[in-house]
């Protein structure tokens, strides 16, 4: 198969993963620069071009992998894709409802999935109310766009909570608010789903002096199996965001596990070492499932 890597950059370890998967499969693989792209509507069908070379009918799937900066560009480009009948392992609608948290929570409550307690406003007024509504300090406080734990904060009293949510809100940032899961003891859940398969799940435990559990902020990780209600909310989360591929991530609350957000391009290296999965092996092998069938 021809396949497009959408990533800018081949010193992504995922990406590499991904890319050296699909040509130990024997495809032909390019790594597509999206931010290096451009297509052309007007007359005839449109053309998606990669600097001066014409991509329109060169690739069989693309595999996205969209960086957070990039994501309205690189979700347009995909969905320029999808419109040539070209199997892509996201949906250009999944990156951006993935992208956005309380895009996300809101297609999973709409949905029946289980999620925290959950405050997004933009009125500095009623700053207190907003509070209670979670019933009370500690609170979370989440950029809407954040990744990496970057942009999630932990505001123990009330006095701390109202002047951060107050200084987001006057900067224009969104934010959400949300319950503090403090019985989590600062784990969490990632759990990849392949095309309807959960592929690996691993824990992650945050670092002592912190409460986040991203891997980029220092967490351990270990495998696990997730209950099987947990592989229920990660597949359908999946389904219903429109992705193929996912990284969904769970807390362990008093009421059950609850979702907190999903990632359209999770990152490979810390889940394929916890577990020893091979991933981006199940990534392609969706792939070869799936790309041909569409283009003919
Ligand atoms: N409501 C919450 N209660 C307790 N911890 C949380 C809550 N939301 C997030 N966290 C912690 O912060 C981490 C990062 O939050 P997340 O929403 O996944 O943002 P990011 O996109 O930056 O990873 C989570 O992995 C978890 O450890
Ligand atoms: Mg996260």
């Amino acid at each position: 198969m021809h396949i497009a890597i959408l990533s800018v950059s081949l010193n992504v370890h995922s990406t590499r993963r991904i890319l050296e998967e699909a040509q130990h499969a024997g495809h032909y693989v390019e790594l597509i620069d999206h931010t290096k792209c451009s297509v052309k509507l007007g007359e005839g069908r449109p053309q998606i071009y990669f600097e001066e070379e014409n991509v329109t009918n060169e690739f069989d799937a693309i595999i996205p992998r969209i960086g957070a900066k990039v994501t309205r560009h690189g979700a347009a480009i995909v969905k320029q894709f999808e419109m040539n009948n070209v199997f892509s392992t996201a949906r250009s609608l999944g990156i951006t409802r993935a992208r956005n948290k309380v895009r996300t929570l809101q297609i999973m409550a709409r949905k029946g999935i289980p999620i925290p307690e959950t405050v997004f406003s933009i009125n500095p007024d009623n700053i207190e109310e907003q509070i209670k509504l979670l019933g009370g300090p500690p609170v979370i406080i989440k950029l809407q766009e954040g990744t990496h734990g970057m942009g999630v904060i932990l505001a123990e009293t009330r006095k701390s909570a109202k002047s951060i949510i107050d200084t987001f809100y006057k900067m224009d940032t969104s934010i959400l608010l949300q319950r503090y899961i403090a019985e989590a003891n600062g784990e969490d859940i990632r759990i990849i789903v392949v095309g309807n398969k959960v592929v690996a799940s691993m824990k992650r435990t945050s670092d002592l002096d912190d409460f986040r559990s991203n891997v980029h902020r220092g967490a351990d990780t270990t495998a696990i199996k997730p209950t099987a209600k947990e592989q229920f909310i990660a597949l359908n989360a999946t389904k219903y965001l429109g992705l193929g591929v996912a990284g969904v991530d769970l807390m362990r609350s008093k009421k059950g596990p609850v979702l907190i957000e999903v990632n359209a391009s999770p990152g490979l290296q810390g889940i394929e070492a916890a577990t020893g999965v091979n991933v981006a092996k199940h990534i392609v092998q969706f792939v070869e499932k799936n790309g041909y069938r569409r283009r003919k």
